[in-house]
């Protein structure tokens, strides 16, 4: 005997879809302004707004241009911004010394923003790549990179950034211990306040292609950064990863690149309940851009859908180079 069946479904799951107020009053994930770190490039010279081919609607600027970029930034409400040094190649050395120079363009803009615009939180990016005439995070020497050499050179770096008026720095090197070394250093010059966001689980990707155009890095990269940063076949190892870097005293941690590790995010958000970023790397944001001018999809909706991911996976912000536009639409302000 077959049990009775009711003529209609149990539970109709459309019921709670059915109009833009309920939807609104059952979703489980919000995007807000507050999510995110804006990422910004900046130059030498003055008065320079220089597009970058590679990532349509993203600039290299001069740090008075820079300032006037925070500016907008706060205005719509973004909390923190992210400063990348373009360096040409006869700013790069071999003992990459221009990484702790109180006068690199990042200190500089570190400086200037925190004058103008003192609202806005200051993230920092602590590897040598951007000085290094190899492209490498790390010092080479025969070939390999050096971890506790590198990671002297690092705690130089971010004290010549808390000393220019950092809030957050940014470790995004992936050498061993940097964390630790960098936390007492900063406890040390009184600089108790300054936090790190940690790069901890930073995979070696194909993504970062048109960021290292945009900071002058494709030329010169030899080789790959597979003996430092992450294998893509990996998941526990992050977490192994962010364990180590919480514990060394990082305040907040950052998974990288987004959107094909959001399985990455989710767990390292279930296992340890510490603020957590990804970073929506220069490749994702340029295949977006990429697709949209092309018409092939509609910008906008891909960029909110693909932010609201991150949220969803469990992450409390995003770095991602949509942030101002992203704020114009939640803003209502477009
Ligand atoms: C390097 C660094 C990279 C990015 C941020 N910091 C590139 C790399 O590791 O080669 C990539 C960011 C992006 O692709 O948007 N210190």
């Amino acid at each position: 005997m077959r049990p009775t069946q009711s003529p209609f479904p149990a539970t109709r799951l459309r019921r709670t879809r059915q109009s833009p107020a309920i939807r609104a009053l059952t979703r489980q994930t919000t995007l807000s302004v507050d999510d995110f770190i804006w990422p910004v490039f900046v130059r030498a010279g003055e008065g320079i707004e220089e597009p970058i081919p590679s990532m349509p609607g993203v600039f290299r600027r001069s740090v008075d241009k820079i300032v006037e970029a925070a500016r907008e930034a706060a205005d719509l409400g973004i909390p923190a911004i992210c400063i990348f040094p373009y360096t040409g190649i006869e700013e790069r050395t071999e003992d990459c010394a221009g990484a702790w120079d109180p006068e690199n363009h990042a200190n500089r803009a570190i400086r200037a923003i925190k004058a103008a615009v003192p609202e806005i939180a200051v993230m920092t990016d602590v590897a040598l790549d951007t000085y290094n005439i190899n492209g490498h995070d790390g010092f080479v020497e025969n070939g390999e990179i050096v971890n506790d050499r590198t990671v002297e050179a690092l705690v130089k770096m971010t004290l010549a950034q808390a000393d220019a008026g950092a809030d957050i720095i940014g470790p995004s090197d992936m050498m061993d211990g940097r964390v630790g070394a960098m936390r007492a250093a900063l406890e040390a010059a009184g600089h108790q306040n300054v936090m790190i966001l940690s790069y901890a689980a930073k995979y070696a990707s194909a993504f970062y292609g048109p960021f290292r155009d945009a900071v002058g890095a494709s030329g010169a990269l030899t080789g790959d950064k597979k003996t430092y940063q992450m294998d893509p076949g990996n998941s526990d190892e992050a977490l192994r990863l962010i364990e180590r870097d919480l514990s060394e005293g990082a305040d907040m941690v950052m998974v990288k690149p987004g959107l094909a590790y959001l399985d990455i995010c989710r767990r390292v958000k279930d296992s340890f309940g510490a603020p957590t970023y990804a970073y929506q790397v220069s490749g994702e944001f340029s295949m977006i851009q990429a697709a949209a001018e092309h018409g092939w999809i509609d910008g906008e909706k891909v960029m909110m859908e693909s932010l609201m991911a991150f949220k969803r996976a469990g992450c409390d912000g995003i770095l991602t180079y949509f942030a101002p536009a992203a704020a114009r639409v939640l803003n209502g302000s477009r």
